[in-house]
């Protein structure tokens, strides 16, 4: 088999660039280690920026979410018993957030794929990936048994963190920076009607709290944890106590329904750099990893694909591979402003462990500067939006 380009990874960042380069009229192969199903339910992020939903959008993919995706044009963040409303659109020159579940972005995307009848493969084995450093890569893949191989002119890595695409590329090409933090989000999917209109960023003593939604009847809630918690430390109730608790407010009520999903996801910020090599190019969590607090994951892998998806069309209409040269230097610049922001957020708003009251008076003398200085305020909505001048 060939193909112009080989996409490692069926999630967010593989998806929209395999539908990037077909409305471009280029050829990609899609290889993907789990099954539609999983990577259909698998839930993880609900905030779209605005520049991730004009993409999608121009990408043929918007109907479904402009349809049934919720636009906000703010956020709370809540200390010390009170709720401060952080108006995003009036902060940020117009901009605003959809609220979209990841979910509904990659079925719409395999949606489109499978409409195309393009090759998107799910369920392959043992994906290895070869001769980065020659003219005609090569990756190799078993499926039903069988093993295929399938030679290419770039190898996109839309792998996530745990792909193979980081780890084949040669020793001591990749810096890599890091940062763990001592907690994890125990987040819950909740069919009652969300108490909220606008999510709710709570820091409390007991630990950090976010009220979130996926639609109507849909609230998707998280409380902090230990990231070492079994999942069985926190039956339904447990967790409802703790929400309640921690996003307590006069004259408000936060009203419980079943949980249809709970899980525990630790938190890291991780880049490596350079993002490429040879005709490798990571994207998304394969090639950095932030905290979810500012909701950046899923915006980032968009944006990722973007820089890469118009290097590769001007290099196949050109020949110019100077937008591919420069491509890890680009997306560079947007992740560590994410990576400052969401490691900015987390960190404000997280009950830290074994707190210093030093660092506890700090985190809340910064929650009254950011609700009550315009100019601070300004400075979170922009970022939260999704920076334009990068
Ligand atoms: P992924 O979505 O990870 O997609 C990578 C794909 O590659 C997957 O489908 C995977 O199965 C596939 N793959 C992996 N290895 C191989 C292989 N060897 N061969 C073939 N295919 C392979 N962000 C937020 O903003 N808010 C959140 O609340 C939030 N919650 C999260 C919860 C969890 C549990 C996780 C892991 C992430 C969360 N994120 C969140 C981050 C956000 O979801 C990610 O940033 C986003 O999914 C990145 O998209 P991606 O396409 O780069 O990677
Ligand atoms: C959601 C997730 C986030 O990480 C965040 O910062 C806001 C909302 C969500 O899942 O809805």
């Amino acid at each position: 088999m060939r193909t112009q380009v080989a996409i490692v990874g069926a999630g967010p960042a593989g998806l929209t660039l395999a539908r990037l380069l077909e409305v471009a009229g280029i050829e990609s192969v899609v290889l993907e280690n789990r099954s539609r199903e999983y990577v259909e339910h698998r839930i993880r992020a609900g905030v779209l920026e605005q520049g991730t939903v004009e993409l999608l959008r121009e990408a043929g993919v918007g109907a479904r979410m402009d349809g049934e995706g919720i636009v906000h044009h703010g956020i709370n963040l809540q200390f010390d018993g009170e709720r401060h409303h952080v108006p995003l659109t009036d902060l940020s020159g117009g901009r605003s957030i959809v609220i979209y579940g990841q979910t509904e972005v990659v079925k719409d995307l395999v949606a489109a794929r499978v409409e195309s009848g393009l090759p998107l493969l799910f369920d392959v084995d043992g994906v290895t990936v070869e001769t980065l450093d020659s003219e005609r890569p090569r990756i190799s893949f078993e499926r039903d048994g069988t093993r295929h191989e399938l030679e290419c002119d770039v190898v996109a890595g839309c792998d996530g963190f745990h792909g193979v695409c980081r780890t084949s590329i040669p020793a001591g090409v990749l810096s890599t920076f890091e940062r763990d933090y001592p907690f994890a989000w125990l987040g819950i999917l909740a069919a009652v009607a969300p108490s909220i209109d606008e999510l709710v960023y709570a820091h409390h003593e007991r630990g950090f709290a976010l009220l979130s939604l996926r639609s109507p009847d849909l609230s998707r809630y998280y409380v902090q944890c230990r990231p070492d918690e079994p999942l069985e430390d926190w039956p339904d109730e447990r967790i409802w106590e703790e929400l309640q608790l921690r996003t307590a407010l006069d004259g408000w009520t936060l009203h419980e329904g079943p949980v249809l999903e709970k899980g525990i996801t630790g938190m890291r910020s991780f880049v490596v750099e350079p993002m490429q090599h040879g005709r490798l190019f990571l994207a998304g969590d394969a090639a950095h990893i932030v905290p979810p607090t500012g909701a950046k994951g899923l915006n980032l892998a968009i944006a990722d694909v973007h820089v890469l998806a118009e290097a590769i069309v001007d290099r196949y209409a050109s020949g110019s591979t100077t937008g591919l040269d420069s491509y890890s230097d680009v997306c560079l610049r947007r992740v560590w402003r994410a990576e400052h922001f969401s490691w900015w957020m987390t960190t404000m708003l997280h009950r830290l462990d074994g707190e210093d009251p030093f660092d506890a008076k700090l985190q809340l003398s910064l929650l009254r500067y950011v609700t009550s200085s315009e100019a601070a305020a300004r400075s979170l909505a922009e970022n939260y939006v999704g920076l334009t001048t990068l």
